[in-house]
């Protein structure tokens, strides 16, 4: 049973839709849930805004903290396609797992996510380039300092409209000294912390004119591994080769509908180990013809360049295999090609 006390002052009419920052307008409504005395208790769904909490919680401290991004779009009958919501759901709590946070239950997502999206449709416009980025988040909120998991957790839903992640060309350097993920760590966990640890040497390259950097392995440097908060593909000789998942890596979702919809298409997909120094050959012997990046919120993103050291490689992006990918997955997800794959789930709302 999910109590709702809907919001009073709608901000839908005062919203500009034309200008979007990713990441920074929300709707008019959240979603909470709290864990007590080893079980979830009811689910709540009120008017977006700030609450209060402990400065005790033990997330502000130890940092138990994971999260999701999904994304669902409109159709044109006005219907919520939500994408393969499944795999966030089995994401989320592998990586709750990992961080000692117990799991949610399917219920509690699924009646959730259909009551908040019921509510809050209009936030979802059906015109192009348009969806509402999920953000499904659990964290410890038990007032404690103690350094041990945590007995209280809290699980949020919050909605932000969204159009694009990135307006500008994309230039990537590739990380020679900062790691994001060692073996036997959280790299491949959806925990708040590895994003947090991203964020200075993502600075650092930032200042150099860099929009991200390509985290490579721990060790050696020399194995790409991902790529600021997207997974990373190259198109090598007409083939598409994609670093292999891992306990580094974060399997993105996006990442696993590509690799399909590449099979699909008649394409050849390798997900193998990559590196630094075979793309800097490949693209010398000129057979590196697109790299691109995978990710909820940027969809598939195409490459302009990249750089280690000396070497700068880019790419015209000119009718490129990424942009027929992208299109396509784009297609399934908005309901205008036909899903064969079974990706996409309706919530009616008229
Ligand atoms: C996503 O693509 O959903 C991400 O995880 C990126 C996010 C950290 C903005």
């Amino acid at each position: 049973m999910i109590s709702v006390t809907p919001s009073k002052n709608s901000r839908l009419n005062t919203t500009d839709f034309n200008n979007l920052p990713f990441g920074m307008v929300f709707s008019d409504h959240m979603l909470v849930c709290k864990f007590k005395n080893n079980s979830w208790g009811p689910v709540q769904i009120m008017e977006y805004g700030d609450f209060s909490i402990s400065p005790a919680a033990q997330v502000f401290h130890y940092g138990q903290s994971v999260f999701e991004g999904m994304k669902a779009f409109k159709n044109s009958s006005n219907d919520i396609l939500f994408f393969r919501r499944d795999e966030n759901l089995k994401r989320l709590n592998q990586s709750a797992k990992r961080m000692a946070i117990p799991e949610i239950t399917s219920e509690i997502f699924y009646d959730g996510l259909n009551t908040l999206l019921k509510l809050d449709s209009e936030w979802c416009k059906s015109d192009p380039g348009f969806s509402i980025y999920i953000r499904p988040f659990i964290f410890a909120s038990e007032p404690c300092i103690k350094a041990s998991s945590s007995n209280e957790y809290t699980f949020m839903i919050i909605l932000s409209p969204t159009k694009t992640y990135y307006s500008d060309p994309i230039h990537l350097i590739i990380e020679q000294e900062y790691s994001r993920s060692a073996s036997g760590g959280v790299g491949f966990a959806k925990a708040a912390g590895n994003y947090g640890a991203s964020f200075f040497p993502t600075n650092l390259a930032k200042k150099k004119g860099f929009t991200q950097v390509i985290w490579t392995d721990s060790k050696n440097h020399n194995l790409i591994e991902e790529s600021g908060t997207m997974n990373i593909w190259f198109v090598i000789d007409n083939v598409l080769v994609t670093p292999k998942l891992s306990d580094t890596i974060l399997g993105g979702i996006t990442r696993d509908s590509v690799i399909l919809i590449s099979k699909d298409l008649g394409l050849t997909v390798q997900e193998r180990d990559i590196t630094v120094d075979e793309i800097l050959e490949a693209s010398k012997k000129g057979i590196l013809s697109e790299a691109f990046g995978t990710g909820t919120a940027v969809s598939v993103l195409p490459i302009s360049s990249i750089t280690f050291k000396e070497d700068k490689v880019t790419f015209s992006n000119l009718e490129t295999i990424t942009l027929k990918l992208k299109d396509r997955l784009l297609s399934i997800q908005k309901g205008i090609a036909l899903d064969s794959f079974g990706w996409t789930d309706k919530l009616t709302i008229n």
